[in-house]
């Protein structure tokens, strides 16, 4: 049967799992999303019909191995609209950023905004940095970023498409723009779009782009970095081993060029082969649908959370908006809202500060509860949010209110 929004939900097996009896609601793919059956099919294909090490002997086993990974390398560039040479396979979207910094903090000044995950605030820490701010719904200003640009000339720029914590857009196309006129590179964190929208690396113009595999129905243990074919800087390895080298003797060796040169040691080829299950499992469904389909959520699940008492909604409510919700209810902090929602009410949500703490403390925002949608998610999972949310808020007024 083809796999379209309708029937989705019914090819993810976690949600045929039952907690107390009852069924799960999960909003917390802003973390992770779950897999569908195929993502885990490939996976045991992969450990039942060719799993051994790539790119290492000649027997079948290892070939077939090498030539699903090679190849899945093509897939996934192709999902992003990029070249197989441009795509290197990490552990994380974290390793990527790191290995870029590693590289790049040698070119100069980095401005990134305020909004970022720490993943993409710590790497940069080591060098000269400016920090761009955001106003306190999370927003970039477009013009005072492209001045800031503009004077101060970053050598390297590094931004998320879209805040983790808050789920605000970030005015990518503009600043890449703007940081192009002035040499710097540019160095995307597209994880939170990915998997939600299209994602084409033509069309965004950056200079390099990470993303984890896990937030779009792939399995853990898997960064992509886009690097694009022929720009100046190479990137140096952070670690060395095998696979990466042509040759090695006892005074020097030979590093094989991008991408191999950053892939030292044995890769996580189930994930790499999961991860293409997941790229034709979301273009069966159709990007421009996923987009759609979460935006209906989010603005249903935003329109009734702003109309229950004690429910505070935080970060721009506009069409800088993504598929994240971010919100606090007064009387209860963020963790034990999501504690009882996950335990009273088999609803599960992210709380606390989303790796974005700079975020919070300038924008005046406590821990927050994040709740973010996918495919998986219906308008019947938001009204039991709501319904729960209004819950959670009344025990906290009574309590506060007391006997
Ligand atoms: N980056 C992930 C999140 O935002 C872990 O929750």
């Amino acid at each position: 049967m083809e796999v379209n929004l309708d029937n989705c939900s019914k090819y993810f097996p976690l949600l045929k799992r039952e907690v107390h009896g009852k069924p799960i609601i999960y909003l917390d793919s802003a973390a992770t999303s779950i897999r569908p059956q195929s993502v885990i099919d490939a996976v045991v294909k992969f450990y039942t019909q060719y799993s051994a090490g790539i790119s290492r002997a000649v027997h079948i086993l290892s070939e077939e191995a090498t030539e699903a990974f090679e190849t899945s390398r093509d897939r996934i560039a192709h999902f992003i609209n990029a070249d197989s040479r441009e795509i290197a396979f990490m552990h994380n979207a974290t390793q990527a950023l790191n290995v870029v910094a590693a590289s790049e903090l040698k070119s100069g000044l980095v401005m990134h905004p305020l909004s970022e995950h720490h993943s993409n605030l710590l790497p940069w820490r080591q060098g000269e940095v400016m920090v761009l701010p955001v106003s306190t719904e999370g927003r970039m200003d477009v013009d005072a970023s492209k001045a800031a640009i503009a004077k101060y000339k970053p050598k390297i720029l590094a931004l998320s498409t879209i805040s983790n914590a808050l789920g605000v857009r970030h005015p990518v196309h503009e600043l890449t723009q703007a940081a192009h006129s002035v040499g710097a590179r540019v160095i995307l964190d597209v994880s939170q779009s990915v998997g939600h929208e299209v994602v084409d690396m033509q069309d965004l113009d950056c200079d390099y782009a990470c993303f984890s595999g896990h937030k779009m129905f792939g399995p853990n243990g898997l960064g992509v970095l886009y690097r694009k074919e022929g720009i100046a800087n190479d990137l140096e390895p952070l670690i060395y081993g095998g696979s990466m080298v042509h040759a090695v003797h006892e005074a020097d060796f030979e590093l094989r060029p991008y991408p191999w040169n950053l892939e030292a040691g044995s890769p996580n080829v189930e994930a790499v082969v999961g991860l293409v299950a997941a790229c034709d499992f979301i273009e069966e469904i159709g990007l421009e649908a996923i987009h759609q389909h979460c935006n209906t959520l989010t603005q249903y699940a935003r329109e009734k959370l702003s109309a229950t008492p004690g429910v505070t909604l935080h970060g721009a409510q506009d069409k800088d908006q993504s598929s994240i919700i971010s919100f606090s209810v007064e009387g209860t902090p963020a963790n034990g809202v999501a504690r009882i929602l996950s335990n009273r009410f088999n609803i599960m949500v992210r709380s606390g500060y989303h790796c974005a703490q700079p975020l919070h403390e300038a924008c005046g925002i406590p821990e927050t509860v994040r709740a973010s949608v996918h495919v998986y998610n219906t308008l019947q999972d938001i009204e039991h949010l709501v319904e729960a949310v209004g819950i959670v808020s009344k025990m906290g007024k009574q309590s506060a209110d007391g006997p």
